[in-house]
């Protein structure tokens, strides 16, 4: 039976795909920040849970040693728990900026860092990382998490090249809008509830207009398809974008080079071209 350890399963994207990869018969190791609240739910397969909360250090190597002494080592790593920051790099604190990144990017690595050496040994394993269309361009109010995004690109790509030779497959998995919680949770409920200093409050109202009024997000079950898809392939590609809008506006940079497509979105919410 082939196995998956999937960060994440609460909600969302990694939610679909625990349930996804249990339906196709695959061992599902899920983890939660609080794995007692999904005590209730019925997976349509195996599935175990496991603690995990990215934001303390060492959490991922911790649970990296935890899942190889009671499962042994799984075939695929999908590091997909993450969480979104809104607002203006100047209001973000530099305590929120590492707490974002320690979620986003330094645990990830820990966790996958603590199974490459038991892939190594068995010459095979991929490890996917979510990373974001926003780890390939930045969205103003975005700029924090995309560059966290973007980090983690890095490390996907840097790793991509350095585990090839022991048959260990490094891809990111690239979203670009997926209906799911993550949004609610990061961007205020109204306009009113905007927490923003005054210069740039009338830019991110703009942003946070544009994100709100965007209708047509995948379904975290198709976009769980599309993972599958990508965790499946064969051969060695490494960057698989997935959902509405991820391929469009990568092709859209590709073709009209990165400075036309920043003026584009600088004019879009920030009012003038740059
Ligand atoms: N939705 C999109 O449009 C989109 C686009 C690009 C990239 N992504 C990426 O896709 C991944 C999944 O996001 P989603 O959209 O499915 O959002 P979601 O529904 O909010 O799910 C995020 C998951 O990550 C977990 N998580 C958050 N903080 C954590 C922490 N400190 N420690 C451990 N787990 C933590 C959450 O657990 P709790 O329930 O405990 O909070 C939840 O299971 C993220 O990496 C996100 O950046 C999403």
């Amino acid at each position: 039976m082939r196995s998956i350890l999937i960060t994440g399963v609460s909600s969302g994207i990694g939610h679909a795909c625990a349930e996804l990869f249990a339906r196709e018969g695959w061992r599902v190791i899920g983890t939660a920040r609080t794995p007692g609240e999904l005590a209730d739910r019925v997976w349509p397969g195996d599935v175990a849970l496991e603690a995990l909360d990215l934001a303390v250090q060492g959490s991922g190597a911790e649970l990296g040693a935890r899942v190889i002494e009671r499962y042994g080592v799984p075939d695929v790593l999908l590091n997909n728990a993450g969480m979104l920051q809104f607002g203006a790099v100047e209001d973000t604190s530099a305590e929120e900026i590492e707490h974002l990144f320690r979620v986003n990017v330094f645990e990830q690595i820990g966790l996958a860092m603590s199974l490459v050496p038991a892939m190594r040994q068995r010459g095979s394993g991929t490890i996917a990382n979510v990373t974001s269309l926003g780890g390939r361009i930045t969205f103003p109010f975005f700029g924090t998490y995309n560059a966290s995004k973007h980090a983690l690109e890095g490390f996907s790509e840097g790793l991509w090249h350095e585990l090839k030779p022991f048959g260990i497959r490094v891809i990111a998995i690239e979203p670009g809008f997926v209906e799911t919680a993550i949004w609610g949770k990061a961007l205020p409920s109204s306009a009113d509830a905007l927490d923003v200093s005054e210069p740039y409050r009338a830019y991110q109202l703009a942003m946070m207009r544009f994100e709100t009024s965007i209708n047509d997000r995948t379904a975290p079950a198709k976009a769980a398809n599309e993972i599958r898809r990508a965790i499946e392939d064969s051969g060695d590609r490494m960057r698989y974008p997935v959902a509405a809008y991820a391929r469009p506006i990568l092709a859209a940079r590709r073709l009209l080079g990165d400075q036309r497509v920043m003026r584009f979105f600088h004019k879009r919410w920030m009012g003038t071209d740059a």
